[in-house]
């Protein structure tokens, strides 16, 4: 009888939670997910929603539903929805309500990872700037002005979906949710203040009453009802902190993010496949591709630093929404074979036995006497004949999972593909040359060292820029004296990323920490470097003006948030034969962004007198301007910028995102043949080595019109516009 009361009380919450008894129940054990009573395994696949435009989402939605996914999941980011303190934006490709609508249309289930913490190779984690600047705040701790703001975003997301009805009781799709990210990997720096911080996290979170499961990734000890789940590149030894929980794996690596100076990361097909089966030969009952479609950075959205625009992370949907083949293909087919076996995987006991040295035989069997069995070869280069007696005989290649329907019969092997390699190609459908104007960068106030602001120190630049720009300027003058040599040399350590300096408006040089030869030249959370160059003073006034470029904000480690920008503590010294004349706590001018930003030059409607004369090629801080007709079809279109040097382009007022067309990848990883068995790691595997990092841009169709369309960059190094060129991607 009171097992009957409790029951009943547990529906009538979940009715006055939803309000209609179209919903669904999510509960979980050791070997499923269960939906309203149903047992199951669940196949997902992260798609970013502001990493793609609304016009895409239902194509990629389709793409996973036809590769096998049950669900799709995303992350929530914080910093595009809130840009400022309570100003909110959910439009255009920020409408993650129309996202999880349309992941319902199509029949899938959702995954919501709140954060609001992301990492994600996102700017700065998904925290919007304004919050490092709020007086008091200290992020991702045991610090009460953080948790508010982490409690009202939160609370926020959480009531649009229940408003918009989207968790499963409520009739939605959304299946599970998850609060912060990874946190357990750092905690420790955190001391006492992350314990008790994860706990509070927990609490608030299960205080939202979503009627869902709630998952913490990478947190061992996730406090219950919390489900800690892991992310790798491997699962299958993973096991969660309670054994009634399910075992899950938030991201499955399907690839890797690029880096400007970088190769291309590439994860076998092969490997994938063998990553997925020993997770569910291991007793796995949620994987989740991260990605399955990764996109495009756009805007200045990219983390890092030095992240690429390019998220493309040889997901199975490439960067423009393309079958990866064969890696979606031979997925789509694991998942068919892992279904077969779903209802005796999550309802029977398995059972392993080492029928050799490598060799494993996993047997899921249920009361009905049904069978479904892994057999699995870890040896990275053996191929192995194995002998079931009455089951068969099966040879299994190296770094290999085959499974057996009835144990009997193979009917999948990770490592026998017979999904077609596609590759595809860029093509100019208009072979006439784009047609060029320009305007340079209007510099003459910061050059004559006028800012907006000043300080008697060098500020760091998240601090001064507070996003809305990648570049802050710093200017100051010194007086010299008759006596002083002026062959002198400017000396500027920085933390970084990357910095121009002039003198007396001359351009001294650029430079930054990025990746020389495909190595990083900056070592972990350090990105900072000395700058170093020879300079003619003039006796009198001498103005410095340093213009400090970000190119993503860092997005991961222990207290990143607080890894300095720009030339915060470091210094900056005019040395003049014996003289050391340091700058370094001069008074400082300071602007954020440069002129054609507040000009809004980007946008074609604003009122410009573009030059069509002289066009100018490596002159660094110019802006361009070309119109363009939309190519013919739906193929996706690229710009190739070719030539180019680094800036950031924009097709009709939309940004395309930064490019860095002139920054190589260097020559380590690259291969002519990839060797999968073994294990993979990010730096296996790779192609494109010794060209540029990422030569070709994403313009999304929907951002281009019937008629004229106009592509704008603004070139901060010096480019060659001769080269660039519209063109569409198909298969060769
Ligand atoms: C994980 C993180 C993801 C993503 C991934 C690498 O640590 O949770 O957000 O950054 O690494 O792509």
């Amino acid at each position: 009888m009171a097992h009957f009361c409790w029951i009943e009380l547990l529906v009538l919450a979940t009715l006055a939670l939803v309000g209609s008894s179209l919903g669904a129940r999510v509960e979980s054990d050791s070997n499923a997910i269960i939906i309203d009573g149903q047992r199951k395994i669940i196949i997902s696949g992260s798609i970013h929603y502001p990493r793609s435009t609304p016009q895409m989402w239902p194509d990629l939605i389709q793409k996973g539903k036809d590769g096998g996914l049950d669900a799709i999941e995303t992350y929530i980011f914080w910093d595009i929805h809130e840009p400022n303190p309570r100003q909110y934006d959910f439009s255009g490709n920020k409408d993650f309500i129309k996202f999880f609508q349309l992941i319902q249309q199509a029949g899938l289930y959702a995954i919501l990872r709140i954060g609001p913490y992301v990492c994600a190779e996102w700017s700065y984690g998904g925290f919007p700037l304004w919050l490092h600047n709020t007086p008091g705040i200290q992020l991702r701790t045991d610090n009460e002005i953080y948790k508010n703001e982490m409690q009202i975003f939160t609370s926020k997301i959480v009531s649009m979906c229940k408003d918009a009805k989207l968790f499963a009781p409520q009739g939605g799709p959304i299946i599970l949710a998850q609060i912060e990210n990874e946190y357990g990997n750092i905690m420790k720096g955190y001391g006492a203040a992350g314990k008790s911080y994860i706990n509070w996290a927990a609490q608030m979170a299960v205080n939202q009453n979503i009627g869902i499961p709630w998952v913490m990734c990478q947190q061992d000890d996730a406090p219950q009802p919390m489900i800690n789940a892991c992310n790798g590149f491997y699962c299958d030894q993973f096991k969660p902190n309670n054994p009634k929980s399910p075992k899950m794996w938030t991201e499955n690596w399907t690839g890797w993010f690029k880096l400007w100076g970088n190769s291309e990361p590439h994860r076998p097909a092969e490997d994938v496949a063998f990553a997925v089966a020993r997770f569910f030969q291991n007793g796995g009952v949620l994987n989740n591709y991260y990605m399955y479609h990764g996109g495009t950075n756009f805007g200045r959205k990219a983390g890092g630093p030095y992240i690429t625009t390019s998220y493309d992370y040889d997901a199975p949907l490439d960067e423009y929404g393309n079958l990866n083949q064969p890696k979606w293909g031979h997925l789509k087919q694991l998942h068919a074979a892992i279904k077969q076996g779903e209802k005796i995987l999550t309802s029977g006991t398995a059972t392993t036995r080492n029928v050799d040295h490598n060799i494993d035989l996993t047997t899921y069997a249920n009361n009905a006497g049904e069978r479904f069995c892994f057999l699995s070869n870890i040896d990275g280069s053996k191929d192995v004949n194995v002998d079931l007696q009455q089951d068969g005989k099966f040879m299994v290649p190296a770094w290999s999972v085959s499974i057996l329907l009835g144990c009997k019969t193979e009917i999948y092997n990770t490592a026998k593909v017979y999904t077609p390699t596609v590759v595809y190609a860029k093509k100019n459908q208009d072979p006439t040359k784009l047609s060029w104007a320009w305007v340079p960068e209007a510099m003459d106030e910061t050059l004559d060292g006028k800012g907006d602001t000043k300080a008697n120190e060098l500020l760091d630049q998240k601090d001064a820029a507070s996003d809305a720009s990648d570049y802050l300027w710093y200017m100051t003058s010194v007086n010299i004296d008759a006596n002083t040599p002026r062959n002198a040399n400017l000396r500027v350590t920085t933390n970084g990323h990357g910095l121009h300096a002039f003198v007396n408006k001359n351009l001294i040089g650029f430079q930054f920490a990025g990746s020389t030869n495909g190595q990083q030249s900056f070592n972990g959370d350090d990105y900072s470097f000395e700058f170093q160059r020879p300079v003619q003073l003039n006796v009198g006034t001498n103005i410095i003006s340093l213009l400090s470029v970000t190119v993503g904000l860092a997005n991961y480690g222990v207290r990143y948030d607080l890894i300095p920008t720009g030339l915060w503590g470091k210094t900056v010294q005019l040395m003049a034969g014996t003289t050391t004349i340091n700058l370094t706590s001069s008074t400082w001018f300071n602007k954020v962004g440069v002129n054609g930003e507040s000009q809004r030059l980007y946008d074609p409607s604003s009122n410009v007198n573009w030059n069509s004369n002289q066009l100018p090629t490596a002159r660094p801080f110019t802006w361009y301007k070309t119109t363009f007709k939309s190519p013919w079809g739906t193929a996706p279109v690229v710009v190739d910028l070719q030539g180019m040097g680094k800036g950031h382009a924009w097709v009709n007022g939309n940004s395309i995102g930064r490019y860095w067309a002139n920054e190589l990848s260097g020559t380590r990883g690259c291969v002519p043949s990839c060797n999968y068995r073994g294990g993979y790691r990010s730096d296996n595997c790779r192609t494109n080595c010794g060209n540029p990092s990422q030569r070709w841009y994403h313009i999304p169709r929907s951002f281009l019109n019937n008629n004229v369309n106009t592509l704008i960059l603004f070139e901060e190094l010096g480019g060659d516009t001769s080269q660039v060129a519209i063109q569409v991607v198909t298969p060769q």
